[in-house]
């Protein structure tokens, strides 16, 4: 293994999140980099662990380079997405500073969902489900209807994951599904992805890529909507949970190999297509399915929430990773995760998403943070505490030897925070993830 670089090392992290702060928390726990920070907000979490923190909009691409070159940094961890499909990559390498995170070409593998779906049928990478892209509404009708209406409507470009409508939750019947499409075509130059609903068990498999080598990260399950009982709206992400064995309680080994499969041979098809190194997070969204495992998409950045539960057993120094990653040498670096589970829950504003409140204080004065991390998302601090911002606030994170008991250090420390917030306590229970094991065992075996 490398030992970390001891001279020159000025490592800035690109954006202003909880995933952010997690990506920070760790760089500064081993690190003799010297670290910093820019993005739109100043986030509380990070301004301890680093030497200045820039504010500013991550896509304006000139003016994040030249803040960059004013402090002389050497290595951009890319956070967000928004920055790599502006071009931040390009830029920055062009001026000689490395980073992870891909190019705005290859990022393409999360800023169109078309352009993935076509690259992994050209290379025949399994575990695809059916899909067509148009450009107009011919054939449209008829395509979901070869699908038995059971479909999902996709927008092309980021959406933050909100733009996807799936029959049976934002769509009820074929109608609604080619309206969708009409409405998304209308928009000049939208493309809309159409693709088979899948039934099954969603969970996050993200892989670290050096452009030829991968690291495979223990698989994460997030949960996307907002309310207890996977009701309300879509959210960024609501919690998060890993196993001490570094599987998921309903997935099986081949499941997880089928997965780490995928991501190997997306990452061949990327190079073979376009002779560039793909180097960061390759985040694959899957599906397991009757029959195996299918991607719904790829993610060209580290999950949030997910990334907090890796970083809280990840055991291996991340700025060593980081050598490895901008060397080429992945093969060569041998990961350590710690044999614990991890649950992680984020703290909202009631009413998130829909309609939270704003600029109300938050206090984690009582919260015992030798039993949790706390990693700050949408909070500011102001002279009389910390204030939340309408959007994911905090996300709390505790590792144990088991998910529940994990999930219980989670739930006794968010007792102590004072505020107008909600979380999903169902998150990591014993009681949710046993209904998730019976709904893939029912599927599998009947
Ligand atoms: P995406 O923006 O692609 O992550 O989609 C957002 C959410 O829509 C996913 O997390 C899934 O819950 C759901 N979704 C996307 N594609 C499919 C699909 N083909 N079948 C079923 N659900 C899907
Ligand atoms: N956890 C969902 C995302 O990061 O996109």
């Amino acid at each position: 293994m490398l030992t970390p670089p001891t001279v020159n090392m000025n490592i800035v992290v690109i954006g202003s999140g909880a995933r952010e702060h997690a990506l920070v928390w760790k760089l500064a726990q081993h690190s003799t980099a010297t670290l910093y920070n820019y993005g739109p907000t100043t986030n509380p979490g990070i301004v301890p662990l680093v030497q200045e923190i820039g504010i500013g909009d991550v896509t304006a691409v000139a003016d994040v380079v030249q803040w960059c070159q004013e402090r002389q940094v050497t290595i951009a961890w890319i956070g967000p997405e928004a920055p790599l499909a502006a071009g931040l990559v390009d830029a920055l390498e062009g001026l000689g500073i490395s980073c992870i995170g891909p190019t705005k070409k290859l990022a393409q593998l999360e800023s169109s969902k078309s352009f993935t779906r076509q690259l992994l049928q050209k290379y025949q990478v399994p575990g695809s489900p059916q899909y067509q892209v148009f450009t107009t509404l011919a054939g449209v009708e008829d395509f979901i209807r070869s699908l038995n209406d059971a479909v999902v409507v996709k927008p092309d470009g980021l959406t933050g994951g909100k733009g996807v409508r799936v029959m049976g939750e934002q769509l009820q019947q074929r109608a609604d599904a080619v309206a969708y499409c009409a409405e998304l075509l209308s928009h000049h130059g939208q493309r809309v992805v159409v693709e088979e609903k899948l039934i099954g068990q969603e969970f996050s498999l993200m892989s670290m890529a050096d452009g030829k080598n991968l690291v495979h990260l223990p698989p994460v399950q997030d949960h996307k909507r907002a309310l207890n009982g996977d009701l309300g709206s879509n959210t960024g992400g609501m919690g998060s949970y890993s196993a001490a064995n570094h599987s998921l309680p309903f997935l099986t080994a081949a499941d997880i190999a089928a997965a780490q499969r995928i991501n190997e041979r997306t990452l061949e098809a990327i190079e073979e297509e376009f002779h560039e190194r793909y180097k960061g997070i390759m985040y694959g969204g899957f599906m397991a399915v009757r029959d195996g495992v299918r991607l719904i998409e790829y993610n060209a950045r580290f999950g949030d929430p997910e990334v907090m539960n890796i970083m809280a057993v990840l055991d291996t120094d991340l700025v060593t990773i980081t050598d490895h990653i901008l060397n080429g040498t992945l093969d060569q670096c041998t990961v350590q995760w710690r044999p614990q589970a991890s649950v992680c829950k984020y703290v909202v504003p009631v009413g998130y998403p829909d309609q939270p409140v704003s600029n109300v204080s938050i206090d984690v004065g009582q919260v015992d943070t030798a039993s949790v991390q706390l990693f700050y998302g949408a909070v500011d601090q102001t002279t009389t505490g910390l204030v939340m911002k309408g959007s994911r606030a905090i996300a709390v994170v505790a590792v144990a030897d088991t998910i529940t008991a994990a999930e219980q250090q989670v739930e006794q420390q968010i007792q102590r925070i004072i505020g107008p917030i909600y979380h999903r306590a169902d998150i990591g229970t014993a009681a949710l993830i046993n209904q998730r094991v019976t709904m893939l065992k029912q599927l599998r075996h009947g």
